[in-house]
């Protein structure tokens, strides 16, 4: 029988935000979904952590999200080629429970392996701290701060996931300036700025039908 939550949902893009670390990119989706653009457009099944010191639990906490955390170390015993494939399909039996729309990544740490890609094909984003094109990897401000004096502006790049690391369809890009005295904090801290504001217009235009996924 349905309850009068999932009447309440019936319309609304349901998510999983998966998260390892301090989870700002966490805390604007939240913010937006409580009173800003995403009220009423999302649902927010759960936050997911690799990761059980991860402070974007404690966001999520604040926020009354459900959490649950698959540690990663728990997995250590399982044989190398193994052990991550063992870890997603922890998870998986969570996401089989939730049924998400779609899986957010926000921060998430770990590599995804090509079968879960495949399962959730065209159903999972990620926010990366640069053009994708030209830097893939998780040190994207560093790559950029690096290049300082020869470049003008580095990209914020919101894209599908695919078997690739950082190589999936690009959804949307943002510019952010580069400055010759930048270093890696001031320009993370610019960075970040586009990456909060961008990361929950992408979601909007998900949940209204504007983007279309493999949902
Ligand atoms: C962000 O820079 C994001 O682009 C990248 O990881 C960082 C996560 O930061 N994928 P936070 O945990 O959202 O603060």
């Amino acid at each position: 029988m349905k309850t009068e939550a999932d009447k309440k949902n019936k319309n609304k893009l349901k998510i999983v935000i998966f998260a390892s670390g301090s989870g700002t990119n966490l805390e604007a989706i939240l913010t937006e979904w409580k009173t800003g653009i995403l009220k009423n457009k999302i649902e927010v099944a759960a936050v997911i952590s690799d990761n059980p010191d991860a402070y974007a639990l404690k966001r999520a906490e604040n926020f009354g999200v459900r959490r649950t955390v698959v540690d990663r170390k728990r997995f250590r015993s399982v044989p190398g080629k193994e052990r991550r494939r063992a870890h997603e399909k922890e998870i998986e039996r969570h996401l089989d429970r939730l049924q998400p729309d779609l899986v957010v990544l926000a921060g998430y740490m770990r590599i995804l392996t090509p079968e879960f890609v495949r399962k959730y094909w065209k159903r999972i984003v990620n926010i990366h701290p640069a053009d994708t094109a030209a830097y893939q990897g998780p040190d994207g401000y560093g790559w950029a701060a690096e290049r300082k004096k020869e470049i003008t502006h580095t990209k914020i790049t919101v894209h599908f996931v695919d078997e690739g690391v950082d190589t999936g369809p690009v959804i949307r890009q943002e510019e952010v300036p580069v400055y010759p005295d930048d270093t890696v904090d001031s320009l993370k801290m610019r960075g970040l700025k586009v990456e909060h504001e961008l990361y929950p217009e992408v979601l909007r235009d998900i949940a209204d039908g504007r983007i279309s996924t493999g949902r």
